[in-house]
């Protein structure tokens, strides 16, 4: 049911931008699935009080983070780096306590973080709900628990493995719609000087970007330090440090704490006060943005549409969940996008949600390099189009849609 109440707080939400009927962002599929595709009309709102980005319809939990979802965190080796360095950071800035300590990740997927404290033998739990990427984690020796998060759940763990020093999360906890109840469970489950750390896309660069795709289902929020900091305030923790990451072209690392309990660093009121600057607080900023998404709509169609008369071959690259909001949003399907290929085996062989373009293992890139290849994994680009230099040597041509459509090459 479309929410009229904010989520943190109950204030009223104001709509933002409707993008329609969308399917779920990782729902790759078969055509004997076509007939129960499961779509939702996907809309954001925002509340001026709590300052909060939401979805304001929401597909239960169950429906996306199951017992054969798609992502597994460590098909990229920059990620991999970067979870080892978040690691060392927890490990090495003397959050945790000296004898024993403890640590607990909220969504730990495959274990591509806590695979870094089972090789210290530091003591950890992963809670991840989808069981198949669990089994990974355990895999690489880490004790991982199959449920939900919740208050109870904190109340469980503290009987059988004692308080937490540290609380990590990553692009977890903007996937919460009943996220009070897991900041309550949080602030039960921390030591008195426990650290809580959880870093997600940050809405401050989705609108500077306009990077509408991190809205998809599973992205129920999108955080600012302003909203993080009004919603943990209100369950007794404070904001101590704030560090602006790269990862998901562009994310924010959260450091809370109990209230009083540690030093406020520097960055959190500089940061509050870019946030202001950018008007993060203010709808005006946010019916902007629904106008700077339309542009960027009308860009991409013209320009898809355009080299297809030109009989240009366009190839997707990376089926991310974040492409399905771009490819059933603009309306682009398999008559100018002919393929996405991808690394991960279990979605090729299956289309795209909604749009139903074939994914196709990575290979078919090489061998049949298209005239223009549509980078849906803009975040990792760097990366990308490190080892595909050749590509572009060889007269291909990329497209990217962030922070404006344009052709690289
Ligand atoms: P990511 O941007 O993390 O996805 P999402 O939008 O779903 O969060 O990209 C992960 C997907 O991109 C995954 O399906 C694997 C694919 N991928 C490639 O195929 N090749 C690559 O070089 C990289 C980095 C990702």
């Amino acid at each position: 049911m479309k929410r009229q109440l904010c989520r943190i707080d109950e204030s009223p939400l104001t709509e933002i931008i409707d993008f329609g009927m969308q399917p779920l962002g990782n729902g790759f599929l078969e055509p004997h699935n076509f007939p129960n595709e499961y779509f939702f009309p996907m809309e954001i709102g925002f509340s001026e009080k709590s300052m909060m980005v939401q979805l304001l319809e929401q597909p239960e939990p169950e429906k996306m983070f199951h017992d054969h979802y798609a992502f597994y965190s460590s098909t990229s080796s920059f990620m991999t780096r970067h979870f080892k360095d978040f690691a060392s950071q927890v490990m090495d800035s003397g959050y945790l306590a000296e004898k024993a300590p403890f640590v607990v990740e909220l969504g730990c997927n495959d274990g591509i973080m806590l695979q870094n404290f089972a090789e210290r033998n530091i003591r950890h739990l992963g809670i991840e709900p989808s069981l198949n990427v669990a089994q990974e984690a355990n895999k690489k020796g880490v004790a991982t628990c199959s449920e939900f998060f919740s208050e109870d759940l904190a109340d469980a763990i503290v009987r059988d493995h004692g308080q937490a020093d540290a609380f990590l999360a990553a692009n977890v906890m903007c996937h919460i719609p009943g996220i009070v109840s897991v900041v309550k469970g949080i602030s039960r489950l921390l030591k008195p000087g426990g650290i809580v750390m959880f870093e997600d896309p940050y809405l401050g660069d989705v609108v500077s970007k306009t990077s509408y795709d991190q809205i998809y289902d599973e992205h129920v929020f999108l955080f600012s330090a302003l909203s993080i900091r009004h919603l943990f305030e209100m369950h007794g923790m404070e904001l101590v440090d704030l560090q602006p990451q790269k990862t998901h072209g562009g994310s924010m690392r959260y450091v809370l704490a109990h209230r009083g309990a540690r030093e406020v660093k520097k960055p959190v009121e500089a940061i509050l006060a870019r946030e202001k600057e950018q008007g993060l607080d203010q709808l005006e900023t946010f019916q902007q943005f629904r106008k700077n998404v339309e542009r960027s709509r009308e860009q991409l169609v013209s320009l898809l549409t355009g080299l297809k008369r030109e009989g240009k071959k366009i190839a997707g690259y990376a089926a991310t969940s974040k492409s399905t909001t771009i490819l059933n949003y603009c309306g682009i399907g398999p008559d100018l996008i002919e393929y996405i290929c991808d690394t991960t085996p279990i979605k090729q062989g299956k289309l795209s949600p909604g749009m139903h373009i074939p994914v196709v293992p990575y290979e078919r890139f090489e061998k049949e390099p298209p005239d223009y290849a549509f980078l849906f994994a803009w975040n990792h680009a760097e990366e990308i189009m490190a080892k595909e230099s050749g590509y572009v040597a060889a007269g291909g041509k990329w497209i990217v849609h962030v922070p404006e459509v344009k052709v690289i090459g």
